[in-house]
C-alpha cells in the first residue's frame, strides 16, 4: 500500500486521499460507468449520499468492478430529515440495502441541523453494530463540532467540508488538525463556478509544475492534508484528477494559490433566509 495514498483516521482505518464524488450523477448507467472507470485509474473511494438517489448504481459498481469489496472505501451519509438516532439507524439500513453491502467504511452526518445529539448515538450504534468502519460529519464547523465532541463516545473521524482555493477555510482546518479529524474537501473545483480552473494563479501554477490545473489544486489540497473527492463523468478528466499526486507543490507554488481566498462559501443555498429554513426543515437545530 503506497502510504501517500492514504490517510490513517483517529479510529486507525486507512482511508484514501482520493476518491470519485457522484453528486448530480443520477443517471444509473452513466455513475456505474464513471465508478468502473475510476476504479481502472486506480481509484479506491467513492462518495455518495442517500440524498443523491444514486446508491443503487454505486453498489453494482461495486460489484461489478472486479476487485474485492474490502478494497474499496465507500462512504455514504445521512439526510438531515432522518437525523435521530432510531432514524439514522433505520437509514443507514436502507442505505446498505439499496448499495448491497453489508457494511460501509464511512457514515456521515450529511447536515449539521436535526436531532444531532440523538443522531451520533445511532452512528455510534451503526458503527458499534459493525456497519460502518468509521464514522464522521459533514458541513460542520468549529461550534457544532465542539458541542458534539462534549457528549460523543466516538469522536467523529471525518469533516467532509466546502474547500478549494476560493475558500480555504484555515481557521477550520487548524481546528481539525488539533481535534484528530480529517478534512475531506468537496468541490475541490467550486464544482465548476468561478472560472476557478481557469484562474490564472492556477493556470501559472500548474505550467510551472508540468502539471493540469484541475491536479494542481488537487495536489494542493492534499498539501494542506485533506481528502479530497472531484466529480466527474468523463473518463479523460476522471484518469487526468488520479494523477495529481505527480504534482509537488512547493510552499512557494501554494503562495499564490493561498491568494484566491475569498474567505466565504460560493454556495448561496445555505445563505440568508435558505439557512433558518432548511434547520427548520431538518424539524429542530437544537444545538445538540
Ligand atoms: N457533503 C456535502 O454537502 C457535499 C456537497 C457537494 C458535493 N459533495 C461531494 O463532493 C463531490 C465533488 O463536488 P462537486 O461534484 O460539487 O464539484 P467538483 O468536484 O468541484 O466539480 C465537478 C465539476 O468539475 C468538472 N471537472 C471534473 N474534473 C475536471 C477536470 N479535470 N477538468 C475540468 N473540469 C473538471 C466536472 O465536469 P464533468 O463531470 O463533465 O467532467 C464537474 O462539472 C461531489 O460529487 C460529492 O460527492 C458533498
Amino acid at each position: 500500500m503506497d502510504e501517500n495514498r492514504y490517510f490513517t483516521l483517529n479510529n486507525g482505518v486507512k482511508m484514501p486521499c482520493l476518491g470519485l464524488g457522484v453528486f448530480r450523477n443520477t443517471d444509473p448507467k452513466e455513475c456505474e460507468k464513471s465508478i468502473i472507470c475510476a476504479i481502472e485509474n486506480g481509484y479506491r473511494m467513492i462518495d455518495t449520499a442517500a440524498v443523491y438517489g444514486n446508491e443503487r448504481a454505486v453498489g453494482s459498481a461495486v460489484r461489478h468492478c472486479g476487485l474485492p469489496r474490502e478494497e474499496l472505501f465507500i462512504t455514504t451519509k445521512l439526510w438531515y430529515a432522518d437525523c435521530c438516532r432510531e432514524m439514522a439507524k433505520r437509514a443507514l439500513d436502507r442505505s446498505l440495502k439499496k448499495l448491497g453491502l453489508d457494511y460501509v467504511d464511512l457514515y456521515l452526518v450529511h447536515e449539521p441541523y436535526g436531532w444531532l445529539k440523538s443522531a451520533w448515538r445511532g452512528l455510534e450504534e451503526c458503527a458499534a453494530e459493525g456497519k460502518a468502519r468509521a464514522i464522521g460529519v459533514s458541513n460542520f464547523g468549529e461550534r457544532e463540532l465542539e458541542k458534539l465532541l462534549c457528549h460523543a463516545n466516538i469522536a467523529p473521524a471525518v469533516d467532509q467540508i466546502e474547500l478549494h482555493p476560493y475558500y480555504q477555510r484555515r481557521e477550520l482546518l487548524a481546528y481539525l488538525k488539533a481535534r484528530g479529524i480529517l478534512p475531506e474537501a468537496w468541490a475541490p473545483f467550486a464544482a465548476g463556478n468561478g472560472g476557478l480552473l481557469s484562474e490564472p494563479a492556477i493556470t501559472r501554477t500548474a505550467e510551472r509544475l508540468g502539471c493540469t490545473p484541475a491536479q494542481a489544486i488537487l495536489a494542493w489540497l492534499h498539501g494542506l492534508g485533506a481528502a479530497v473527492i472531484p466529480k466527474s463523468s468523463r473518463p479523460e478528466r476522471i484518469a487526468e484528477n488520479a494523477q495529481f499526486l505527480k504534482a509537488a507543490l512547493t510552499d512557494e507554488d501554494g503562495a499564490e494559490i493561498a491568494a484566491l481566498d475569498r474567505g466565504e462559501s460560493l454556495f448561496p443555498w445555505d445563505k440568508g433566509w435558505r439557512r433558518p429554513m432548511r434547520k427548520a426543515l431538518g424539524f429542530f437545530h437544537i444545538g445538540i
